[in-house]
């Protein structure tokens, strides 16, 4: 994908963050890497629902901006802490989706195994202790999730999401908030049903097929 395709890319998944209702205001920020030296990530303090491409910062692994005239978001240190992590990954979505940072308040992991296609796709979403907002103590919060997960809570804060492309780092934060909707409807019915460990484990093997499966797929259609 081309420098500006990966624009026009941020700009669709911004704004359907917005119209989605998974952030407000100017909450929540996007990334995509370039290249193995360059990332193009979202400016702070804009509605990421109402972005022009010449909006967007293109800045290097140490966060120092290469173009772009308006001021890197406040949360590039997390980006580039999930980026250097997981070279796997190829675009980050944050936002502050009603449900589920609604469970990160209460302290509350979505990390029960209540619905097979979600351990499918995400396995489970853990919660990272609370950090201020933009600061290297919420990168070292997400740390010991970051290896082994593809979402993560953030306490009275958000969600982080990413993936291989910007598609799946978006599609992942999607699942998280539908599942925190799911969760808080099995919570009020308080009769919860969870899958037994057999079933998990089998479920966690058919995820790892999957995985590999997308990986394959996104190998192709770079090619
Ligand atoms: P930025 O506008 O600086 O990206 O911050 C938004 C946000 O959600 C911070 O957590």
């Amino acid at each position: 994908m081309s420098e500006h395709e990966s624009r026009l890319e941020i700009l669709r998944f911004g704004k359907m963050l917005h119209e989605r209702g998974l952030i407000a205001a100017t909450d929540g920020n996007i990334s995509v890497r370039l290249h193995e030296g360059a990332l193009l990530i979202t400016p702070t303090c804009i509605s990421k629902g109402m972005m022009s491409t010449e909006d967007l910062v293109v800045v290097d692994m140490h966060g120092r901006r290469l173009s772009g005239f308006r001021d890197v978001s406040s949360e590039i240190g997390m980006h580039l802490t999930i980026y250097r992590m997981r070279p796997d990954v190829n675009a980050i979505v944050h936002a502050h989706p009603a449900t589920a940072t609604g469970f990160a308040a209460c302290g509350l992991a979505l990390d029960q195994a209540l619905i097979s296609e979600v351990l499918l796709s995400l396995g489970s979403v853990p919660l990272a202790h609370y950090a201020t907002p933009g600061t290297s103590e919420l990168s070292e919060a997400l740390e010991p999730f970051i290896p082994d997960h593809d979402a993560v809570l953030m306490a009275n804060h958000g969600v982080v999401t990413y993936g291989g492309d910007l598609m799946q780092a978006y599609l992942n934060m999607e699942t998280v908030e539908h599942f925190a909707k799911i969760a808080l409807v099995v919570r009020q019915l308080g009769c919860e049903h969870p899958l037994a460990a057999e079933q998990v484990s089998k479920l966690l093997e058919m995820r790892q097929r999957i995985q590999h499966y997308k990986s394959e797929q996104r190998t192709r259609s770079r090619a």
